[in-house]
């Protein structure tokens, strides 16, 4: 086990991150209507990505029209491909590999951007966000073209010179409902036990993995159980990572809001109750899902990493690589004041001044204000 977080790692596909850290995909709600990148979000990005992490991960991309959950940047068609382009850039100013995070809203699409009628899912069940409304269950021809679509976004994103795509399978969009038996209530071939739960998310890495090509990265970032009642659990997600594995994935990306407190997000995205890890039954879902990838790809542990020693023990939790977000949102030059030993110089939460803080930490107007409609969620300067 490495506890050295500046060590390089191979891929499976052969690709080498320069060091262990990488930084975390963070929607930014602030690229144009169209889906297409604005120089705010470009400038927010390189900065960040010029500090040196070993792998940098885009805001989740949108594969499909009728799946948007926000106003971030596409990769559903050609009028993307410019803009992928110049994002993939952005990422790899550091000299670190740049990855595409590509998603699907299902259920959390942002019904006033899909229009009416158009917001589908795995069932006609809504979420469990407050005010959520209904979808309508996907036809299987919407299902095959979803899995095309998410194989499509895949070979934009190598031509624009991405690494690879990290398929999001998270927080509660499309691939996770899918997997989850409070969401997905078909009984045809899609759904029912858990093997034809899975069916879906595999469908996708398997077209991703073919549409990337060999010396490509194809990640899969996974909630590793639910944590609502009658979610599913973690033997459940262990069972799609092996298979996930088997099917040629460079990494399976852990997302909690917190590694050490195993939590995470719920799908209210109520930021100020913790979720109980009752899902995981006290087992650790980093070292649990560690020991079912076997060495066959790796692991990225991701929540409340903020200093070294917090990525020492992510690693020693079972990660290969750690994920950080909100430490360099907050702090743009974080990673180089690690490197730099100079912890006691990193800010650690945004000033309370909203145009200072579009400034002091370069992040878009837009997404200031995304950030600041969910209190509780970004630590505060004073608080
Ligand atoms: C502003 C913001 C936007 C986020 N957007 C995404 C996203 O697009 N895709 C995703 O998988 N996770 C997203 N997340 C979750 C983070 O990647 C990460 O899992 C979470 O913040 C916990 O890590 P941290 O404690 O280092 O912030 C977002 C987090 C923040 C703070």
């Amino acid at each position: 086990m490495i506890d050295d977080p500046w060590t390089p790692l191979r891929l499976a596909s052969g690709a080498v991150a320069q060091n262990r850290f990488v930084l975390a995909p963070m929607t930014t709600d602030a690229s144009d209507p169209g889906g297409v990148v604005t120089p705010e979000e470009l400038a927010y990005l390189r900065r960040r990505a010029m500090s040196g992490f070993g792998m940098a991960l885009s805001s989740c991309a949108y594969v499909h029209d009728d799946g948007r959950s926000w106003y971030g940047i596409g990769a559903a068609g050609p009028e993307h491909d410019a803009s992928l382009a110049s994002v993939a850039q952005a990422l790899k100013a550091g000299g670190g590999l740049g990855v595409l995070q590509i998603y699907d809203g299902g259920r959390i699409s942002r019904p006033a951007m899909v229009g009416g009628g158009r917001m589908r899912a795995p069932s006609a069940i809504p979420s469990a966000r407050p005010g959520a409304e209904t979808p309508r269950a996907m036809d299987e021809t919407e299902i095959e073209a979803l899995i095309a679509a998410f194989g499509a976004a895949t070979a934009r994103a190598i031509a624009a010179g991405f690494d690879g795509v990290e398929l999001h399978g998270a927080n509660h969009y499309t691939l996770h409902q899918f997997s989850s038996p409070r969401a997905n209530r078909r009984e045809d071939g899609w759904g029912g036990d858990r093997d034809r739960r899975l069916r879906f998310p595999l469908a996708v890495a398997r077209a991703a993995r073919e549409a990337a090509g060999p010396g490509r990265i194809v990640g899969y970032r996974i909630t590793p159980f639910e944590p609502e009642p009658d979610g599913y659990k973690l033997d459940d997600a262990l069972a799609l990572v092996d298979r996930l594995a088997q099917t040629g994935m460079d990494y399976i990306h852990v997302s909690l809001d917190n590694f050490r407190l195993q939590q995470p997000q719920r799908e209210d995205r109520s930021y100020l109750v913790p979720s109980a890890p009752t899902g995981s039954d006290g087992r650790s879902p980093i070292a649990a899902i560690r020991d079912v990838v076997a060495g066959r790809c790796a692991v990225i542990a991701c929540g409340g990493v903020r200093t070294v020693d917090d990525a020492r023990d992510a690693l020693a939790a079972g990660g290969d690589l750690v994920a950080a977000a909100r430490a360099p949102l907050v702090d743009p030059d974080w990673l180089a004041k690690l490197r730099d030993r100079a912890e006691g110089d990193i800010t650690t939460g945004l000033p309370q001044d909203r145009d200072a803080i579009a400034e002091r930490c370069a992040i878009p107007p837009l997404m200031v204000d995304y950030l600041l409609g969910r209190p509780g969620w970004i630590p505060r300067e004073g608080a």
